[in-house]
């Protein structure tokens, strides 16, 4: 362990994700949904950015000014090159929370963001967190916090205890980290093998503990192998959090808006039943088994009435951000997987099939004679912006203002692929945040950006960039040979011209 980590997972980096919660454009319709008034993101934070890819994709986005810091060295440093590359607002440091904290030139924020920080760090550092909050974050701020709560993890808690202490006991020094994760995961298993009183009580432990096995092993580090590991309730969270005067504003997540999806009718009359908002999100968890929230929090809320409500949804553009056909309407609630009615969003999406973006006043107004309220527009749109099959769309001064600095990161995002799949993410200067991309397209985007117009041309340019690196082409596990690998990738090609490269114009990724 370095001394600098104080007990965090250090010698090994994180994943390189992108959590869409961190967009500021996201808020809106969460918190319109929860009828509160939403700031304007002038000014944003992020506290642990990992790999820096969520604050570098919504920092080239938008013309919001970001700043972050992550103590990780390789990751500061794999961050700040992205920054350099977007030339965006983004001022990242490799400081601790204690010293990024102290600094006296951070602006006052209008939206601070910690995702994966809350449950992984000391009560040290979560009271200089939130004393930093209390200090910076301006009255009508938003602060995004995601951690994991207890119901969740109520059996596998003392689980993840024991596989880290047997990491730090029994694990051989000097052999690595995931070395030693291997370990303490062979150990588990010959513990189950024993049938211990406590698997006999607790079943479900014995598959997510052989689950492990398969994840991301940097996530499975950084997730289970802390020293500091605190999956907290809702209220011991909110009674933290009211020191800095904030106060719970919605779930982050927008499934969990829509109650039906997650919550059975008998449920959803006791939640009624509780006044207490603090008490009625513990309880929830319980019906929900909650492993993890992603909550906005408000420093000072402020209530709309439902007109200044209408008027503002009325207002927000989406956009469809993928082709047309590839929609699939159905989504998956706690409650099962459930079915989304087609006389209801199968006119929506024929409207914006074209890819443009419309104000949910235009769709209410286009759709008034099928009886949709502006209510049920909103779910509609919050249920589909879920899995990323509509997206909110930002004001037209902030997509010029994005424009040149999302062509920058996306350029230097596509000439990543080329030699490594880290990244898997493009920034949309129109909607303010990104999109997951696989590796071959954002080299057929990079080819399509020199010149390569044909799917013939864009399939030979990455036919060669394999070859280069004696990399071989698998279907259905088996290698293909240089012909069919050669069919394969036209055939790609062919689809990236047909389906992606029009969403991509539409999202201002592709010229
Ligand atoms: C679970 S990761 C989450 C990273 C990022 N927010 C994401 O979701 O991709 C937690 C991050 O917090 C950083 N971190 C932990 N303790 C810290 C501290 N005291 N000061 C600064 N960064 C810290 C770690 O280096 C790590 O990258």
């Amino acid at each position: 362990m370095s001394d600098w980590s104080a007990g965090y997972v250090a010698d090994i980096g994180y994943t390189f994700g992108l959590y869409p919660e961190l967009n500021p454009l996201r808020l809106k319709l969460a918190f319109l949904h929860a009828g509160l008034a939403f700031p304007e993101v002038g000014a944003a934070c992020e506290l642990g950015f990992g790999q820096g890819v969520s604050i570098n994709v919504h920092a080239a986005a938008s013309v919001t000014e970001w700043h972050g810091t992550d103590f990780n060295p390789s990751q500061a440093a794999f961050a700040q090159d992205m920054a350099v590359a977007s030339d965006a607002h983004a001022q990242l440091h490799d400081e601790s929370f204690a010293q990024f904290c102290s600094r006296s030139n951070l602006p006052d924020f209008d939206f601070i963001a910690m995702h994966g920080i809350w449950s992984w760090i000391s009560e040290e550092n979560r009271a200089i967190l939130v004393e930093f909050v209390q200090r910076k974050l301006k009255p009508g701020g938003v602060l995004y916090v995601s951690y994991n709560t207890q119901p969740g993890w109520a059996a596998m808690a003392p689980m993840r205890d024991l596989l880290a202490e047997h990491c730090q006991v029994m694990g051989v020094p000097g052999k690595g980290v995931l070395n030693r994760i291997d370990q303490s995961l062979d150990f588990a298993q010959r513990l189950f093998a024993t049938e211990p009183r406590f698997l006999a009580q607790n079943p479900a432990v014995a598959q997510r503990v052989s689950t492990l096995k398969s994840l991301d092993r940097s996530y499975v580090a950084h997730e289970y192998f802390n020293r500091d590991w605190t999956p907290m309730s809702f209220s011991a969270t909110a009674q933290q959090l009211q020191q800095a005067k904030l106060t719970f504003a919605c779930s982050a997540h927008y499934l969990e808006h829509i109650d039906p999806l997650n919550l059975t009718a008998e449920q959803q009359a006791l939640l009624a039943e509780l006044p207490d908002p603090s008490f009625r999100e513990t309880v929830r968890d319980f019906m929900m088994n909650q492993q993890f929230r992603r909550d906005y929090w408000v420093r000072g809320p402020r209530r709309l009435s439902n007109a200044a409500r209408d008027a503002l949804l009325r207002q927000q553009k989406i956009v469809l951000a993928v082709p047309r056909k590839d929609v699939v309407l159905k989504t998956a609630g706690l409650l099962g997987e459930a079915a989304l009615d087609q006389k209801v969003y199968g006119p929506v999406l024929e409207l914006l099939a074209d890819h443009q973006p419309r104000t949910l006043g235009e769709i209410e107004a286009a759709l008034s004679e099928r009886g949709l309220t502006l209510q049920q527009l909103l779910e509609l749109v919050m249920i589909l912006s879920n899995n990323g099959t509509l997206l909110a769309v930002q004001d037209d001064h902030a997509i010029a203002g994005a424009r040149p600095q999302t062509d920058r990161l996306n350029r230097y995002l596509c000439e990543m692929a080329v030699t490594g799949t880290e990244v898997l993410y493009l920034a949309s200067p129109v909607t303010g945040g990104g999109c997951r991309m696989d590796r071959f397209t954002q080299m057929f985007l990079l080819a399509y950006a020199q010149g390569d117009t044909g799917a013939a041309q864009l399939g030979a340019f990455v036919e060669g960039v394999l070859k280069s690196q004696n990399q071989l082409l698998q279907k259905q596990g088996e290698v293909l040979s240089a012909a069919e690998q050669g069919a394969e990738l036209r055939r790609l090609a062919e689809l990236f011209v047909a389906d992606t490269l029009p969403v991509m114009r539409a999202l201002g990724i592709a010229a």
